[in-house]
């Protein structure tokens, strides 16, 4: 397998797009997730469609030794990974107190843990293979959330990380890039227990994959997706922090009509 792919969460949204994306350039693809139907249907589409190999890995990422797995699992089948895309995540709402202290540690492991033991065991062969990595984060990565406080924090990691590992990496030829949509419409609200965003203000799972994939290809550090995230993150600059915090709530609520 050359040039292959290894990306999380690709059941499904964003992760689905990356990987029809890369794909359709011809090359190879490791495809994660816990359901293994979709990654089958996927996985016949892609080999039928674009002449590639994609090699299904049936994994949950909530469980703390399986990037490790994944990780022996390349080296057992000597599939070189150039592209590492870690996308897999999950978000949810409502009051932190009364919150599922498991879905908590299971969101923290999947969006931070796992992304990280992933980048950390694939990064000496990226840099043999001068490869790339794509880490997902979000909009919510550069602000607070209030009923939402778990997921964006972990977003906010994702940002940092990947920030600091860009720079680290200068002395290399492997590239960290964070990926941060806005509200994009994938299953990724219905999982979490929030209404569906509006059309008119969130982005399909399609041209934000484009937009990540081709920022990765180019390097860049960071690309949040849509004009109306950029202006919006602009703005959240220069306001008052806790100010920009208590308007996520309201925002969030116009946005999805939400019901509360
Ligand atoms: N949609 C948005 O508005 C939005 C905005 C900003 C950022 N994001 C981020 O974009 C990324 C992709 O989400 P999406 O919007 O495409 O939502 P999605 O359609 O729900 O996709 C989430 C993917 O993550 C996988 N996943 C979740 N938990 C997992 C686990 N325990 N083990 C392995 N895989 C797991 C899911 O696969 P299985 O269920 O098959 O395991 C699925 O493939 C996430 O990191 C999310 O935080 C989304």
């Amino acid at each position: 397998m050359t040039n292959t792919a290894l990306i999380t969460g690709a059941s499904s949204g964003i992760g689905l797009e990356l990987a029809k994306i890369h794909a359709s350039k011809g090359d190879n693809l490791v495809i994660v997730a816990r359901r293994k139907d979709l990654l089958i249907g996927l996985k016949t589409e892609l080999e039928t469609n674009c002449d590639v190999d994609v090699l299904v890995v049936v994994a949950d990422l909530s469980k703390p030794k399986v990037p490790e797995k994944i990780y022996k699992l390349m080296e057992k089948k000597k599939i070189k990974i150039k592209y590492l895309i870690n996308n897999a995540g999950f978000g949810d709402y409502g009051e932190f107190h009364k919150g599922d202290l498991k879905l908590y540690q299971d969101m923290i492991e999947v969006n931070v843990s796992a992304l990280t033991k992933l980048t950390r065991l694939f990064l000496p062969d990226l840099i043999k293979t001068e490869g790339k990595i794509l880490n997902v984060a979000s909009v919510a990565g550069f602000i607070s959330g209030p009923f939402h406080a778990v997921y964006y924090a972990t977003k906010a990691y994702v940002v940092s990380l990947t920030e600091s590992l860009s720079v680290e990496l200068k002395k290399t030829k492997v590239t960290a890039t964070v990926l941060c949509p806005g509200l994009t419409r994938t299953e990724f609200h219905g999982a979490a227990g929030i209404s569906e965003p509006l059309y008119s203000v969130s982005m399909s799972a399609e041209d934000v994959a484009k937009q990540g994939y081709s920022a990765m290809m180019n390097g860049k550090t960071i690309q949040v997706t849509g004009f109306i995230n950029k202006v919006f993150l602009l703005f959240a600059k220069f306001l008052p922090t806790m100010w920009v915090a208590n308007s996520v709530q309201t925002g969030m609520r116009l946005l999805t009509r939400k019901d509360d």
